[in-house]
């Protein structure tokens, strides 16, 4: 579905990433560790058009979408949660999900708050609140539910669980989960690798910018240098 090809991309005389190699399938949860600084913010951003590779390919459903802008990417079915949420916090919930949905029809708008509600229950609770006074994980659910008001095919997710309390960062996994198991395709970049391994189908490993490993997810969490390295262990 999502091809990452010999990807590179720096800022400056900053090498971010370097022939980068990352494959996404329909219906899959693939997740992408690495240490802060490895570049996963940086990969995922070249997907959603926000940052300019200077070599290699990104393909989307068998066509490049390297050159494109970000709002046409968007609309192909691409939509990305970045890191810090970037909700509109003077905005309603109800308002920030609203703007999720503008390309939308009434009727697909109202289904989309409906699932959305149905993900996150405390967004329903809290329909009238203004965004910024949210938690931090009650902005992230809001910012993975106005996402979805798009009905992307590949959801794009920048360390949904950084700075989150850990009841809430389970209810976002779990919501995470639930968004994968309606057929959307996610690609999930965390330093959290206990948390990622556990909640996907593959991993990559990306270090100072080059991925050094890939491998199912489960097989990954028992690698010793894995262990070692990303798991606090050993
Ligand atoms: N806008 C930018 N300008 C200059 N350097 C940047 C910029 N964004 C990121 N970098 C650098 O690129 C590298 C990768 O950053 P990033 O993709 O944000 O990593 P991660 O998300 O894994 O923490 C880091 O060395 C970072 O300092
Ligand atoms: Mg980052």
């Amino acid at each position: 579905m999502l091809s990452l090809r010999n990807l590179s991309c720096r800022y400056g005389a900053v090498q971010a990433l370097t022939d980068v190699h990352l494959d996404v399938h329909p219906g899959e949860v693939v997740t992408l560790i690495g240490a802060n600084g490895a570049g996963k913010s940086t990969a995922l951003k070249s997907v959603a058009g926000l940052v300019h590779p200077q070599s290699g390919d990104i393909v989307f459903e068998g066509r490049s979408i390297l050159r494109r802008q970000a709002h046409k990417i968007a609309a192909m079915g691409i939509a990305l949660v970045p890191e810090g949420r970037a909700i509109f916090a003077n905005l309603t919930v109800l308002e920030n999900l609203e703007m999720g949905g503008y390309l939308r029809t009434r009727t697909q708008i109202r289904d989309g708050l409906e699932e959305a509600f149905a993900l996150f229950p405390r967004l329903r609770e809290r329909i009238r609140q203004s965004a910024g006074t949210l938690s931090g994980g009650e902005q992230q659910m809001l910012a993975i539910g106005r996402a979805l008001m798009a009905r992307p095919r590949l959801l794009l997710l920048d360390e949904p669980s950084l700075g989150i309390a850990p009841l809430l960062v389970k209810a976002i996994y779990a919501g995470i989960d639930a968004i994968n198991r309606t057929g959307t395709t996610v690609l999930v970049v965390e330093q959290n690798a206990h948390l990622a391994l556990r909640h996907s189908h593959r991993a990559y490993v990306l270090e100072t910018g080059r991925i050094v490993t890939e491998a199912p997810s489960a097989e990954l969490a028992d690698d010793p240098r894995v262990r070692e390295a990303y798991l606090g262990e050993g």
